[in-house]
């Protein structure tokens, strides 16, 4: 596929034109004039709508498409931050065809709602490559590709473990009353997990899912989510987060009503995401394990650009590995290691 590629001062002039002040890339310094000389203004100019920044997940996230999208990397990088609604992504993508993009990344904040706008890409000749999340749409051309984790096996992990776990501990045959914090509702991450931890649930006689509310994926809802959940059930065995932010407002909600938990605590938790802090938070005692997501997907998509910029076809589905990690193990080399 070949690129149509533009030079800035073009691009300035397209972006005043169709009155978008081009996200914050406008101003930012990745873009100085020596590179527009050195390069003679040649960029593969890339839309990119991100979900928000409801979690150090997406900050992550955020940080690897910029670090990766760079004027050194031969891109400049229109960034739309949706702040969570969907709206806002779609407007972002209207916006990124009217500035004639060469490509449009799109990490979607739930599945639905997508057919249209994404049509309108495909006339314009843009293509659309979903990082993350991912859609569902009648027809599945209208997009390139997909790549991001395995949300069905990422709650199927939690499920297993969780299993496991009560094993060694002789509580295989006790009831165990679980709460799940879920995600932003009708997101892939949230639908997933959800549906892979149900998977493993729905086989164990003696486990009972009192309730699943959303947490919306972060921190605050959480906390809120959790406190409404200790006064409504007096015995919680389990609580499901489905990402670290909303573990960490489960866990002060859980102090705040004078609870413990952790491996050593009355309550077992169990986040996605297995972020720095998740790992320091379960260093300290208060969560049992975590499970991988990866949001470092920013390298993976510009491979994909570079293989269709070269003519040559990409997979539609592409999964990123990822682990999961429990108190048991050695964390401090993680944690060093560990982007975000
Ligand atoms: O889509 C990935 C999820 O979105 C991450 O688990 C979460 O932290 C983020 O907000």
């Amino acid at each position: 596929m070949n690129s149509k590629k533009i030079g800035w001062a073009l691009l300035a002039v397209v972006l005043l034109l169709t009155g978008c002040k081009g996200g914050e890339e406008l101003t930012e310094p990745s873009l100085y004039e020596e590179d527009v000389a050195t390069r003679e203004g040649e960029y593969i100019v890339v839309g990119f709508s991100q979900v928000g920044s409801e979690s150090d997940w997406r900050i992550g996230s955020t940080e690897s498409f910029r670090s990766t999208f760079t004027a050194e990397n031969g891109y400049y990088l229109i960034y739309e931050d949706a702040q969570q609604k969907q709206e806002n992504q779609l407007k972002a993508v209207r916006n990124f065809i009217l500035q004639e993009v060469d490509y449009i990344i799109v990490d979607p904040i739930v599945e639905t709602g997508w057919d249209a706008v994404f049509q309108e890409a495909k006339d314009a000749g843009i293509p659309v490559i979903l990082a993350d999340r991912s859609v569902e749409v009648e027809d599945e051309d209208l997009y390139i590709c997909w790549v991001g984790s395995s949300f069905e096996q990422e709650g199927i992990k939690a499920g297993e473990w969780l299993k496991e776990y009560l094993k060694k501990q002789g509580r295989d045959q006790e009831e165990i009353r679980i709460v799940t914090l879920q995600g932003t509702l009708g997101s892939t991450a949230q639908i997933g997990r959800t549906e892979g931890f149900w998977k493993v649930l729905s086989l164990q006689e003696n486990w009972v899912m009192l309730a699943q509310q959303s947490g919306d994926f972060t921190q605050a809802k959480g906390q809120e989510v959790m406190e409404e959940l200790l006064k409504s059930y007096e015995e919680i065995d389990v609580v499901v987060c489905e990402n670290d932010n909303m573990a960490y407002g489960a866990i002060e909600a859980i102090k705040k009503a004078g609870k413990t938990c952790g491996p050593e605590g009355e309550i077992i938790i169990l986040s996605f995401d297995a972020g720095r802090a998740a790992l320091e938070t379960m260093l300290d005692g208060d969560i049992n394990a975590v499970f991988e997501c990866n949001p470092q997907l920013g390298p993976l998509v510009s491979e994909i650009i570079m293989r269709l910029e070269r003519g040559e076809t990409v997979e539609k589905i592409q999964y990123v590995e990822e682990a999961y990690f429990d108190s048991t193990m050695d964390l401090e080399s993680v944690i060093q290691e560990r982007t975000y």
